[in-house]
């Protein structure tokens, strides 16, 4: 086995990258297939329950839903449960691929009554497209221009009635009128320790190999709380496994393995190393834009925002404030490093204080 820099992986080679990468399309059979199949997300699959079943008593399309949340935890899957729940079919698009109007007029008079469209990524759909989307979703009605120049004339004609299921990863860049045409809107959260090593079971059993309790744990703990990126460190795992390990994974193969691909205990990695000791040593821990930081690590602004950011700061490690970045104290004991003056300083005030502090830093960047 080739000893690899993992320091200079780019973003698509990072086994936590929660995006999808090539190998992750053999394993769709590990796709859940109906609600309960699909653990977490409690009250998402509650209410989701809900509307299916009502949407299904009454005989009519269910309304329109966007799901947001970051890559990987399950927005696709779950827009193919809710077809396969209404017994419907499922068309899927995504809106960069959208180019025309005229694409999304073939995509929505080519639909069945009730049936569910999915457009992945609608936050890249081009603005001129997406008032065609308004009428259709509001009204299902679609306007079409027919001729040009003078000889130009609308025509409006009736769609099937149809529902829409939207995803996005970065809900703050739909426009309010798109994302008000929503009726169901739904946030998905990173996955807790113990829905994560639910999912790596079941996925081992599936692929039909041993793992103990102890060695599914280990790898929920390293997942990002992220099942993508559990099901791609199962999957190295039992490549190791079959190399240096006995039949079964336990924790200690487990661990040796994902020792030996860099992710460590909270599943962090060589690149978000190398973001967190970029802030804490070049920028004196923050604040610090993220277009300095892409510039600084060489990465894309948008990677840094939908990738590498979401875990950190669920995990505590920075601070997204108007004026840039910061690392929180918890950063500066991973990294070992000791806190910088300004840091300690805040460490000093009352808790009241601290609060008034933080909450006037972190305010603009909620979405
Ligand atoms: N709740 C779950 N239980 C089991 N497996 C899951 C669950 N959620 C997601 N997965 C698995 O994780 C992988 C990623 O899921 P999915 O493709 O639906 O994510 P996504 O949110 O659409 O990501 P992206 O934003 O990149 O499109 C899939 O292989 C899927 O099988
Ligand atoms: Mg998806």
């Amino acid at each position: 086995m080739s000893e690899e820099n993992t320091t200079n992986k780019n973003e698509n080679e990072r086994i936590v990258n929660p995006e999808v990468a090539e190998d992750d399309y053999q394993n769709s059979s590990l796709r859940p297939q109906n609600l309960e199949e699909f653990i977490g997300q409690r009250q998402i699959r509650g209410n989701l329950r809900v509307f299916i079943d009502a949407a299904k008593g009454r005989q009519e399309a269910m309304d329109h839903v966007l799901l947001h949340g970051p890559p990987g935890l399950g927005k696709t899957t779950l827009a193919q449960i809710v077809a396969r729940e209404l017994g419907v079919n499922f068309r899927m698009t995504s809106g960069p691929t959208i180019t025309k109007a005229g694409d999304l007029s073939a995509l929505l008079t080519n639909l069945s009554p009730k049936d569910v469209l999915f457009i992945d990524e609608i936050h890249r759909l081009n603005p001129s497209i997406e008032e065609v989307l308004y009428p259709a979703m509001e009204d299902f009605q679609l306007d079409l221009m027919i001729g040009e120049g003078p000889a130009a004339r609308s025509l409006r004609i009736d769609l099937p009635p149809f529902t829409l299921i939207a995803a996005t990863t970065r809900s703050g860049l739909i426009t309010t009128p798109l994302r008000d045409r929503f009726g169901i809107p739904m946030r998905l959260q990173f996955y807790a320790e113990d829905e994560l090593e639910e999912i790596i079971k079941r996925a081992a059993d599936k692929l039909s190999f041993n793992i103990t309790t102890d060695g599914a744990n280990e790898i929920a703990r390293r997942s990002r709380g992220t099942p993508r990126v559990a099901g791609r460190l199962l999957r190295r795992v039992r490549d190791f496994e079959g190399v240096l390990f006995s039949e079964v994974i336990d924790a200690k193969a487990a661990d040796a393995a994902l020792g030996r691909l860099e992710v460590d205990n909270l599943g962090l990695d060589a690149m978000d190393k190398r973001y967190l000791n970029c802030i804490a040593r070049n920028y004196s821990g923050g604040p610090v834009g993220v277009d300095t930081l892409a510039a600084a690590l060489s990465e894309q602004r948008d990677v840094i925002e939908e990738v590498i950011e979401p875990y950190l700061l669920q995990q505590g490690f920075i601070d997204r404030t108007p004026r840039g970045r910061v690392l929180s104290p918890n950063a500066y004991d991973y990294l070992g490093l000791k806190l910088k003056k300004k840091q300690a300083q805040l460490e000093m005030l009352s808790n009241d204080e601290r609060d008034i502090y933080q909450s006037i830093r972190s305010d603009a960047y909620d979405e």
